[in-house]
């Protein structure tokens, strides 16, 4: 079976990120992380990475004129490493049609909620809110829209009547870390 080459977009802890290393190294992902990009400097993520001997790179979006330069960066250092799938995990900006375009149908995302329910920021928060029984993630391909790309995989979380913010979101994130791997290699498939 083919290997496929992955690259990673990252912002922050990177939890999804080890997930997916996990999942290589045991043999549950017939992948290969050929880069890992950071948009913060400090992100947790980029020690995950170097841990796992994974080549890493901070872009300081301070150094571009326009966020669209910035994505330049980005798709060309995807593509100098070969990058054929970009994942992004907990990679917090919106990727404009530009970046889309250069990897289209090739970008995937995780989201804490069932999209449709609770696009964009504070998913968890938002399903509190609402009084949902049942939220979940969604693995999804990006598209030009926030969090509209086709679904790809789905499974659902129950909402517990003394959940909290915190509470849910770690319940949320164990979940998150067999679903992200799995959907990934469903569509490698
Ligand atoms: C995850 O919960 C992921 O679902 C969420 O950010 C967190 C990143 O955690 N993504 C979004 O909300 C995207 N809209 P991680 O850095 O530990 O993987």
């Amino acid at each position: 079976m083919v290997t496929v080459s992955l690259g990673v977009l990252v912002s922050g802890r990177g939890s999804n990120l080890q997930a997916i290393i996990d999942a290589i190294n045991g043999g549950k992902l017939n992948a290969a992380i050929r880069i890992v990009i950071s948009n913060k400097k400090d992100a947790y993520a980029l020690e995950r990475a170097k841990k796992a001997g994974i080549k890493t790179i901070f872009i300081d979006p301070k150094d571009f004129l326009s966020w669209q330069d910035y994505e330049q960066q980005m798709v060309s250092q995807l593509k100098a490493n070969g990058v054929e799938l970009v994942i992004l995990a907990g990679f917090m900006r919106i990727l404009t049609p530009y970046f889309v375009n250069a990897y289209k149908d090739r970008i995937l995302n995780i989201h804490p909620a069932l999209l449709p329910s609770f696009p964009g920021l504070h998913a968890q928060q938002q399903a509190l809110e609402y009084g949902v029984k049942v939220t979940g993630i969604t693995v999804h391909v990006v598209d030009e829209g926030m969090d509209t790309g086709r679904i790809i995989l789905q499974r659902v979380v129950d909402v517990l009547s003394n959940d909290t913010v915190k509470s849910l979101s770690e319940r949320m994130l164990r979940i998150e870390h067999q679903v992200y791997p799995e959907a990934i290699a469903l569509y490698c498939k």
